[in-house]
Order: C-alpha cells, then sequence, then structure tokens
C-alpha cells in the first residue's frame, strides 16, 4: 500500500507538469481527486479495511501525499491563471489592417457590365487572343486586299512559327505591317485587332437568337500616346434574330448606358463606317459631366463619341452560313478601356498598363 501511494505521488506530479491550461488541470483534478473515482480518493477508502496498525502508518503517509498534491495544485492554477492573464488579447487595441489586392478598374467596370447585360438576357463568351486571319477580317467581309485593313494597324503572326500543337510553347514572331508585305503567304494569324473577331466563330456554333458580348483584350500595332494603346480592352456585342432592327439597337443602348452611369441619358447616331455593319454607325451619348451643356470633356458639343455600332452586313450572316435573309442582327463595339476613361476621368490611357502602384491604388 505504501509502495502504491508513492509511485501514485510520483506519477500524478510528473503529469501535473505537462499541464499547459486551466481545463487540462481540471482533469488532472478529477483523475486523482475525484470523489468517486478518482485514484488517491480510492486508495484512502480502501485504508478502512487495514489493520489498526497499519491505518496509522499508512494512514499518515495518504494524508500527507493528499496535501502535497492539493498544494502542487494550487501552485500550478495561480500559474496558469497568470499566464492566461499575459495571454488575454485586447480587443480595444487599434487592429493592423492586413494588405489587400484589388481588382483593376477596367476589371471592375467589366464586371458591372457584364451584369447589367446579364440582366437583359445576353451571354457572356471570352475567345482567343489570337486568332486567324479569316475570323478576324476576312469573315468579317474584309478581304486581304481591302483598303479597311488599315484602320487597323495589326500584329501579324507568322504561322510558322506557331507551334499549334503544343500551344503552351509556342513562340510568336510578331510582325508589323510594312514586313507583312513581302511574307504575306505564311501569315494567317493576328492578335486579335477587335472583339468582333468571335461574332462569325460564336454564329458557327450557335443558331438565332443570339444576344452575346465578349469582353476582351485586344491589340494594335500603334504608337502610343495619350489616347492610344498596343493594348486595350473592348466589349463586342450582338443580336441576331428575325426582325431585328435599328429601333432595338437604340433602345438598347440607351438602357445600357443609363444603367452605367445612373442616369437618364440622350442617344444619338451619326453615320460610321465598318465593313461588317451595314449601315453602320457612331453612338454619341449626351454628356454625362455637363449634362449636353457643354464641357471640356464634350469639348463643349454636350456629346462623346462612345460606341461604333450598326445592322450586321448580310456577309456575316454569308460567313456563318445562315439562310441568306432569314436573320437580321445589330453588333456594336464597346471601347472598355474607353469607358473606364470616362467614367474615371483619367487623361492619359498608357496608365493603364504602366504597373504604376500609385495609379492603380487610387481605385
Ligand atoms: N470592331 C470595331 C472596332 O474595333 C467596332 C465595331 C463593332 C463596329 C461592332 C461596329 C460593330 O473598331
Amino acid at each position: 500500500m505504501e509502495l502504491k501511494l508513492k509511485q501514485l505521488k510520483q506519477k500524478s506530479l510528473l503529469e501535473l507538469q505537462t499541464k499547459k491550461n486551466l481545463q487540462e488541470l481540471e482533469s488532472w483534478n478529477i483523475k486523482y481527486f475525484s470523489r468517486q473515482n478518482g485514484e488517491l480518493t480510492k486508495i484512502l477508502r480502501s485504508i478502512a479495511n487495514l489493520s489498526l496498525e497499519e491505518k496509522r502508518k499508512v494512514g499518515s503517509l495518504a494524508n500527507q501525499i493528499k496535501q502535497e498534491l492539493s498544494i502542487a495544485f494550487n501552485k500550478k492554477r495561480k500559474e496558469l491563471k497568470n499566464k492566461k492573464i499575459e495571454e488575454f488579447f485586447d480587443v480595444t487595441l487599434p487592429g493592423k489592417k492586413p494588405k489587400e489586392g484589388h481588382l483593376h478598374p477596367i476589371t471592375q467596370v467589366k464586371m458591372e457590365l457584364e451584369e447589367i447585360f446579364k440582366s437583359m438576357g445576353f451571354e457572356i463568351y471570352e475567345g482567343n487572343e489570337l486568332v486567324s486571319d479569316y475570323y478576324n477580317f476576312e469573315s468579317l467581309n474584309i478581304p486581304k486586299t481591302h483598303p479597311a485593313r488599315d484602320m487597323q494597324d495589326t500584329f501579324f503572326v507568322k504561322s510558322e512559327t506557331l507551334n499549334l500543337k503544343s500551344e503552351t510553347n509556342s513562340k510568336f514572331q510578331i510582325k508589323t505591317k510594312n514586313q507583312k508585305l513581302n511574307i504575306q503567304k505564311s501569315e494567317d494569324f493576328v492578335m486579335r485587332t477587335h472583339t468582333s473577331a468571335m461574332q462569325v466563330k460564336i454564329m458557327e456554333n450557335k443558331k438565332p437568337p443570339l444576344k452575346i458580348i465578349v469582353p476582351g483584350r485586344c491589340f494594335r500595332n500603334e504608337s502610343t500616346d495619350a489616347s492610344h494603346e498596343h493594348t486595350f480592352y473592348q466589349m463586342e456585342g450582338f443580336v441576331v434574330d428575325k426582325n431585328i432592327s435599328i429601333a432595338n439597337l437604340i433602345y438598347t443602348q440607351k438602357v445600357l448606358l443609363s444603367s452605367i452611369f445612373k442616369k437618364d441619358v440622350k442617344v444619338r447616331l451619326r453615320p460610321g463606317y465598318f465593313p461588317f455593319v451595314e449601315p453602320g454607325f457612331e453612338l454619341d451619348c449626351s454628356c454625362v459631366i455637363c449634362g449636353g451643356y457643354g464641357c471640356s470633356v464634350c469639348k463643349h458639343t454636350g456629346w462623346v463619341e462612345l460606341i461604333p455600332c450598326g445592322m450586321i452586313h448580310p456577309k456575316v450572316f454569308e460567313s456563318a452560313h445562315y439562310p441568306k435573309g432569314k436573320y437580321t442582327g445589330f453588333a456594336f463595339g464597346m471601347g472598355l478601356t474607353r469607358l473606364v476613361m470616362m467614367k474615371y476621368g483619367i487623361n492619359d490611357i498608357r496608365l493603364f498598363m504602366s504597373g504604376d502602384l500609385r495609379f492603380i491604388q487610387q481605385f
């Protein structure tokens, strides 16, 4: 019995040292001191069955051990309580703000527009940035020799330098327009100059009725200045069905621009030329800055040129192999980057691609 008591003392003291918090300490207390099942309690209870002489001897030892253990227990409890106070988390202290990134202003406006279009029943497609000459130009009624090609300075990509099977590996050799003349035949690919490059590709795979938008990056071989950049964002939109008219085009644009600028806007159409629409228009919007009275943004005209658009040319439907004369539709190509510049009053397009955090952090 004596031996048992000594072993218990040793074991319990060792265990006590390992307790790291008040909860653990309490379970130690229960293990040894609980009234019903405590290991020490049980030994103390069994003393009653011993002979008188043994009772005296073992009894005093047991009491001594009980006392020692409860002293050790109290000491440990004090220690842990102090530690808890040290660890106390002061919720009133000012917090450290975690550094967060945020979406690029173009992405923000793009997502906002996508929501508006979705609510109008449009589907969203993205498509590739490297496209064939056919989808970017020819299918849109811009044949190889057509002067309209000059409207969009293009990054031509030599097709034989493309390893189209392993796209991840492909290295593109980019040629300028002048170099193109010598090696015309091999250049079948271009960095898309407009999101219109997706029009025929989508039409080939889908039958009307179509209500589609294509947001995305476009590229032009420009000399850059405050309003020209080699890389920019557009959002193409087109609607195809039976009996789609210019009235549908105007109404859609009006609703759209009113939701973007969150106020009622007026729109007007001026003639504009794009080979893949007939008739083609430049859509102007009443200046949202001055409300049409005239300011520096609208160059004192009260109107801002915003969206090139028009009724889809029959040649485009022909490229998509739609039955002749069955469908009509309209298309528009919003300059997303331009819209963001208007919205935030940014006067230099080059800031978007500059990688300058001082610019980006303002949004
Ligand atoms: N794709 C034309 C451009 O980038 C814009 C446009 C789109 C015009 C759709 C008419 C219809 O210049």
